[in-house]
């Protein structure tokens, strides 16, 4: 482009948020051009987040199953090796492949991509300046994302003591692998090391794991994984963290306070949460608002308190997931070109993709509670479904809830065997404001995992037929 070009729209950073947002808002007839500084497009999501790490948990989980599983299935193989080489390859081609795939994207939809670093312009008319040129534009969408909170005391060096960035790249399997933090990124990259053979502890500040998830899944998971052989010291902050060429000497303290006491590890991973990513943004000088943990503030159509900037993803309010941030591109694109777009946040799933998986979508029973919303539970246990047992997967249950005077649908809950993709159902269901009974009605083919789901809905009103 030349210096000074003007486009309809400028989107700061080519994640899932800002690259569907660039797409969409093409496909409708803008001139757009996209700012990202990395040099590949994607974002975290597809260079160092979900596409990777979902590699990783497919290939530890067959490596798993190779060692374990298949035998019950009366499949013997002698010797099972490991190429953690060839798997870390394999995980970088699916990441290339994905990220070329956006390049060949915006190709095709007339996106031009501003290689380097994005700067608001403060002045009248909306402006960005890419490593010293300056390119106008009628609106600007920041779609910057997030990046891992530090530990304050425990400097990630992303070798001994690493972020979810270090846990994805690792060259050999930890010894001793402690992770602080029982989140999702714990969860999930903790699972990949046990599987290829770590020994993994789980620190956890809090007295739970999966704070915000549905308290009877988050135990029913928590004693699943410990099942599986992960160790959870919960109820614990790491106050201390001393490096050696052997490894890491922690230190917890109770979070209630009491006796230190110390743990060795080969490798830390801190997973302790994210948060908004505007360095270097100029949002300070550019006038944009931010609230009092970073994240740009914003109002229901994503406009923020600049005219004609918007903001879009990880670094505005709300669950840090890809494809909440794909609808919100979606959203502002479509408002941008004069339609009405729109996010329903009630529906939004969530998934961690661990096995067995979880995945929850509305209202748990404690939000019903602290709500005060009458509710009625209807659940479903695998062991009870025929498919399940047949695939040796019988670990977790369905939950639902439905409002107990109408009976709608207010959310759902499952830990189980492909989780993510059974959620799906109910996610629609939720979407088209379906009752319990709705689902409850629908044909599910036999025999099918989502025969649990109607089961669970039958078990609403206390009708289950199979357990
Ligand atoms: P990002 O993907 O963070 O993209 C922002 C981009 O902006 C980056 O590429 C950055 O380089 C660029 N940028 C920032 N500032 C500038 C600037 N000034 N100029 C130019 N470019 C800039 N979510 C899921 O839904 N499912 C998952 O399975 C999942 N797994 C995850 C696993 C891990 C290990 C991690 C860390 C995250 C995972 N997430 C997952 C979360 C998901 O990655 C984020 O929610 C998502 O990437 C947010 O998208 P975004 O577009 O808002 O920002
Ligand atoms: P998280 O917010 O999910 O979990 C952080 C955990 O660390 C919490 O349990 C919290 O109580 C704990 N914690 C906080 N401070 C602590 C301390 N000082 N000591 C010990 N424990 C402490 O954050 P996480 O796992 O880092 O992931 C960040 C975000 O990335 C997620 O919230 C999610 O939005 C996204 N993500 C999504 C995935 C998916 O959708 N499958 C996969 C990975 C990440």
């Amino acid at each position: 482009p030349a210096p000074g070009e003007s486009f309809d729209l400028i989107v700061i950073g080519a994640g899932p948020g800002g690259y569907v947002c660039a797409i969409r808002a093409a496909q409708l007839g803008l001139k757009v051009a996209c700012v990202e500084k990395r040099d590949t497009l994607g974002g975290t999501c597809l260079n160092i987040g979900c596409i990777p790490s979902k590699a990783l948990l497919q290939s530890s989980e067959n490596y798993h199953e190779a060692t374990g599983s298949f035998a019950k299935h009366g499949i013997v193989i002698d010797k099972v090796g490991l190429d953690l080489a060839r798997m870390q390859a394999r995980k970088a081609e699916v990441v290339e492949a994905n990220v070329k795939g956006v390049e060949f994207l915006f190709r095709k939809n007339k996106v031009t991509w501003l290689k380097g670093t994005g700067r608001l312009v403060p002045g009248d008319s909306p402006a960005v300046e890419v490593d010293g040129t300056t390119y106008g534009a009628k609106s600007i969408v920041i779609a910057t994302g997030s990046d891992s909170i530090p530990l304050p005391g425990i400097a990630i060096d992303e070798r001994r003591i690493v972020s979810s960035t270090g846990a994805l790249e690792l060259d050999a399997v930890p010894r001793h692998l402690v992770v602080v933090g029982a989140g999702v990124i714990g969860l999930e990259l903790g699972s990949v090391w046990h599987r290829l053979g770590a020994e993994v502890t789980v620190v956890e500040f809090l007295d739970r794991i999966l704070p915000g998830t549905d308290d009877e899944i988050a135990t029913a998971f928590q004693r699943i994984l410990g099942k599986q052989g992960l160790k959870f010291r919960l109820g614990q902050k790491v106050t201390k963290a001393e490096t050696t060429d052997a490894g890491v000497t922690l230190t917890l303290e109770p979070a209630k306070g009491g006796e230190p006491t110390t743990i060795e590890a080969d490798i830390v991973l801190v997973a302790i949460g994210r948060r908004a990513v505007t360095d270097g943004l100029g949002a300070k000088e550019a006038g944009v608002a931010l609230d009092s943990r970073g994240r740009i503030t914003v109002d229901s159509h994503y406009a923020t308190s600049v005219p004609g900037i918007y903001a879009i993803g990880d670094v505005i309010e709300g669950p840090m997931l890809a494809h909440k941030a794909e609808e919100e591109g979606v959203a502002v694109a479509e408002l941008l070109a004069g339609q009405s777009g729109h996010v329903n946040y009630e529906a939004i799933p969530g998934v961690i993709y661990t096995w067995p998986e979880v995945a929850t979508v509305g209202a748990t029973e404690e939000n019903l509670k602290s709500q005060g919303i009458a509710y009625k539970v209807g659940k479903f246990p695998f062991t009870a479904n025929g498919r399940a047992r047949a695939m040796e997967a019988t670990d977790g249950f369905v939950k639902i809830l439905a409002d107990k005077a109408t009976d709608r649908l207010l959310g759902a809950h499952i830990v189980g065997p492909d989780a993510g993709a059974l959620i799906a159902e109910l996610v629609t269901a939720l979407e088209f404001g379906a009752s319990a009974e709705d689902v409850a009605r629908i044909c599910h083919a036999h025999p099918t995992l989502s025969e649990a789901v109607k089961e669970a809905a039958l078990a609403v009103e206390g009708r289950a037929l199979h357990i």
